[in-house]
């Protein structure tokens, strides 16, 4: 099937690429000339594991193209509208870029062409791009909602397995398409649920606030053992177990960051709120999440006190989570932009996400000179006060001890991942602070 996809971000170059792999002929459309560019050079714009192999074999295969240009869209039998819906500065999703999408998309369509909006947005806003695209052709055409359920780190993976296939739509010719172009991701029995517009677009935003408040809800259990000795560890395991918990996103952190959590929290928060509704749990998530940010921060304050002139920490990690080099609302900011305000300055070490952290950084005017970054995890330490995990990349996870030690100024560990064994840290003879772990 001849496919368009708009937008060369995780979700458009992710589906792109995987729908060239399962025999698709599909286009790539981005108005960012660099990312056309380097793509036609095979290069990746992001760090995706996986990805660049199969950008490199479908491009050669010729069943991968990237345009600046809309003209393959006319061609197209499905058109994915895959554009960033960022947040405004009210919390709303903003509809710019997707709006002026489906525009281009209207005015280069052939008629039954089937439009497919993959990007995430509020619920109710098939009902304007519906509108919109007709007031700009005279071609019939069929709306779609598809949300994607990928997660960084694991994209092409989670997009090649999808847990469930969502399509929200209109007539039954689109719901056909639909099933033919995903039919080998669904071959295992993995469902594809047919359901209105609305309700697609609904359950993308109720799927990402439920797994959000699943994190605010085990950090909040872990602050509360943290004051009542029990550990967060056992009590993951005591309440995982029952089925109806499930054992998947109940790990304590420092906070969820990244794309979509903040983004689509904060724009069900509004589409709420234009509905004359307070969404108590969902704001509360929030709440809690950025109080998280500053939990181990308060841990450093209550170890050194509130003056930490002079004094040097190492981030393991940057990223917002591990296998990305994403780091948007990353707890790294919040985290160095507070210790730095007492007086501190940060060495860091990140596998792939330095360069984006550090050009972040920079619009932070009291953080500039105060963050040096390293070329090892092992080198970030030196001379540094006390070594902080924010972002649980694997190779953090068995660290020679002594080494750490040795380098340190003095053996102070600061888990914000819970990455390490208690005991087997004390033993090694480090103050190690974690959260919500019982520390003797
Ligand atoms: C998320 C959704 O999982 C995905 O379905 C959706 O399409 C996009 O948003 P992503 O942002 O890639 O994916 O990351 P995810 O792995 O879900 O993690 C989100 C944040 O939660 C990270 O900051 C992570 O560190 C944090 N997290 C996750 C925890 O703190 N604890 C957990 O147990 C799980």
């Amino acid at each position: 099937m001849k496919v368009s996809v708009i937008g060369t971000g995780y979700v458009g170059l992710v589906s792109g690429t995987c729908f060239a792999e399962i025999g698709h002929d599909v286009t790539c459309i981005d108005i960012d000339p660099k990312k056309i560019d380097m793509l036609k050079a095979h290069k990746s714009p992001i760090y995706e594991p996986g990805l660049t192999e199969l950008l490199e074999r479908n491009i050669k295969a010729e069943r991968l193209h990237f345009s600046t240009g809309y003209e393959s869209v006319a061609g197209a039998k499905s058109i994915f509208l895959a554009v960033g819906t960022p947040s405004a500065d009210d919390g709303r999703a903003d509809l710019k870029y997707l709006r002026a999408a489906a525009i281009q998309v209207a005015q280069n369509i052939s008629d039954d062409a089937i439009i497919v909006i993959k990007s995430t947005v509020p619920v109710g806003t098939s009902v304007e791009i519906r509108k919109l695209i007709s007031e700009n052709t005279t071609k019939k055409f069929h709306l779609v909602n598809n949300p994607e359920f990928l997660k960084e780190g694991s994209a092409v993976e989670d997009f090649m397995r999808p847990d469930r296939v969502i399509i929200g739509h209109q007539d039954d010719m689109a719901m056909k398409v639909m099933e033919e172009l995903y039919a080998p991701l669904v071959r295992q029995g993995n469902p594809i649920y047919g359901m209105s517009n609305l309700s697609a677009e609904m359950s993308k935003y109720a799927a990402n606030c439920f797994l959000a408040t699943k994190i605010s809800f085990i950090n909040e259990i872990a602050r509360l053992c943290d004051l009542t000795n029990a550990d967060i560890e056992e009590v993951r395991k005591g309440i995982s177990s029952d089925k109806r918990i499930g054992g998947h996103f109940l790990y304590p952190g420092p906070g969820y960051g990244g794309s979509c959590f903040p983004k689509d929290v904060k724009a069900l928060i509004a589409t709420a709120e234009d509905h004359g509704m307070d969404l108590k749990i969902v704001n509360a998530v929030e709440e809690v999440n950025d109080e998280q940010k500053s939990y181990v921060f308060s841990k450093v304050e209550k170890h050194y006190g509130k003056d930490l002139k002079g004094k040097v920490f190492a981030f393991w990690g940057v990223a917002f989570k591990a296998n990305t080099d994403d780091v948007r609302e990353t707890p790294a900011i919040a985290m160095a932009r507070k210790l730095i305000g007492a007086g501190a300055t940060i060495n860091i070490f990140d596998p792939v996400a330095t360069e984006n952290y550090l050009q972040m950084m920079g619009e932070f005017k009291e953080c500039e000179g105060k963050i040096k970054a390293f070329e090892t995890k092992y080198d970030a330490l030196n001379g540094a006060d006390a070594l902080i995990t924010v972002t649980e990349w694997r190779e953090f996870t068995t660290p020679d001890f002594a080494e750490i030690k040795k380098r340190l100024k003095a053996p102070v560990l600061f888990d914000g991942r819970n990455l390490y064994d208690t005991k087997k840290v004390q033993a090694e003879g480090f103050k190690y602070y974690a959260i919500g772990k019982f520390i003797k």
